[in-house]
C-alpha cells in the first residue's frame, strides 16, 4: 500500500471574527505559507485494525485505541472511519506536523484535522469529498472550542477566500484589486476557547449591548466583501480600523495586540487589526506592496514575535 499525504493551509480572518460566532457574516483568507500535513504510511508489523497517530510537536506517539476519544487527531480519525463505515481500517501509522503556530489564530487546530482527514481516507481508498471534510471537521473544531461558527474549517477545507455566514451555504470570493497583507504574532498564546468562552458570558450578561457591537461588525465584514469583490481595495484599511476598535470594546484586544496595531499603522498601513480569537495571538495590517516592509519592520520593533507577509489576491 502507498504513502498518502496531505496538506492544509492556515487561515486569517480579515473581518468578523466572534460576532460570526452569532450568526454575522465574516471574511477569512487561507494563508499558503504556513500548512499543517498529514502522512500516511502502512505498518506491515503491526495487526490489522491498529492507527498510530504520531505528532512529535505535541509529544503523541500512541495508537488510536490508546487515546481517548475526544483527543482531537483521535476523534478526526474516528470520524473518517465512521463516515467511511469502516471498522478495521489496514495497520497504519498517521504522522502530523505543521508549520502554523499554535493558538495564534491562524486555525492550527481546524488545518491538522482537515490535513489527517484527507490524507487517511485517501488511504483508505475512499477520498472524502470537501464537503464532507468540512462538515466532519466543523464537529472536531467543537472538541477544541466548543461554540465554533465554522469560518476556520471552511476556509481551510477550501482554501480560497470566504464570505461566511453559519448555516448558509458558503461563498468564495474573487479578489479584484490584490494587496498585502502583513500579519504580526504577538508571542501570546491564547487558545480560542477561552475569549469565544468569555465573550458568550459577556454577551450573556449584557445581551442587547454586544448584540448592536456584533451587528456593527457585521455591517463592515459586508462593506469589506463588496471592496475585495468590486474594489478599491485601500478602504479596507478604515474597516479594519473600525472593527479593531469593535473588538477591543467586547473584550478581545490585548496591551500587546493593540501596541502592533498602532505600530503598523503608523509605519504607513491602510489600517489594522487584531484577527482570530484574540487576547494574544496574531494581528494583521492591510499595505501596498511597497510600504509592506516598512509595516513589518515596525511591527518586529514593537515586539511582534513572527512576521509573514502574504499577498490577497
Ligand atoms: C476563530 O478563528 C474565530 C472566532 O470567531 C471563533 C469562531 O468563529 O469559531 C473567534
Amino acid at each position: 500500500m502507498p504513502v498518502f499525504s496531505a496538506y492544509a493551509p492556515g487561515k486569517i480572518i480579515l473581518f468578523g471574527e466572534h460576532a460570526v460566532v452569532y450568526g454575522r457574516p465574516a471574511v477569512a483568507v487561507p494563508v499558503q505559507q504556513v500548512q499543517a500535513r498529514a502522512v500516511v504510511e502502512p505498518d506491515l508489523r503491526a495487526p490489522s485494525g491498529q492507527v498510530r497517530l504520531q505528532a512529535n510537536a505535541i509529544n503523541l506517539n500512541q495508537t488510536l485505541a490508546e487515546l481517548p476519544p475526544g483527543q482531537p487527531l483521535a476523534a478526526a480519525v474516528h470520524a473518517v472511519l465512521a463516515a467511511l463505515a469502516i471498522g478495521k481500517p489496514p495497520a497504519c501509522t498517521i504522522r502530523v506536523t505543521s508549520t502554523i503556530p499554535v493558538a495564534a489564530g491562524l486555525g492550527s487546530g481546524a488545518a491538522v484535522t482537515v490535513a489527517v482527514m484527507r490524507a487517511f481516507s485517501a488511504f483508505l481508498g475512499r477520498p472524502l469529498t470537501d464537503e464532507q471534510v468540512c462538515a466532519l471537521a466543523f464537529e472536531i473544531e467543537k472538541l477544541y472550542h466548543g461554540t465554533p461558527s465554522g469560518i476556520d474549517n471552511t476556509v481551510i477545507t477550501y482554501a480560497q477566500p470566504v464570505y461566511f455566514i453559519q448555516g448558509q451555504p458558503i461563498k468564495t470570493l474573487r479578489v479584484v484589486e490584490g494587496f498585502s497583507m502583513v500579519i504580526g504574532d504577538s508571542g501570546v498564546k491564547s487558545p480560542t476557547a477561552v475569549s469565544v468562552g468569555d465573550v458568550r458570558r459577556a454577551w450573556q450578561a449584557q445581551h442587547d449591548w454586544f448584540e448592536a457591537l456584533f451587528s456593527r461588525i457585521g455591517e463592515l465584514a459586508q462593506e469589506a466583501c463588496h471592496l475585495l469583490e468590486h474594489g478599491p481595495s485601500r478602504p479596507l484599511g478604515a474597516l479594519m480600523d473600525e472593527n479593531h476598535a469593535l473588538l477591543q470594546e467586547i473584550g478581545v484586544s490585548s496591551p500587546e495586540l493593540d501596541k502592533l496595531v498602532q505600530a503598523a499603522r503608523q509605519a504607513g498601513a491602510w489600517g489594522a487589526k487584531l484577527s482570530g480569537g484574540g487576547r494574544g495571538g496574531n494581528m494583521i495590517a492591510l499595505a501596498d506592496a511597497e510600504t509592506a516592509g516598512q509595516v513589518v519592520q515596525a511591527l518586529q520593533a514593537a515586539g511582534a514575535v513572527r512576521t509573514l507577509v502574504t499577498e490577497v489576491k
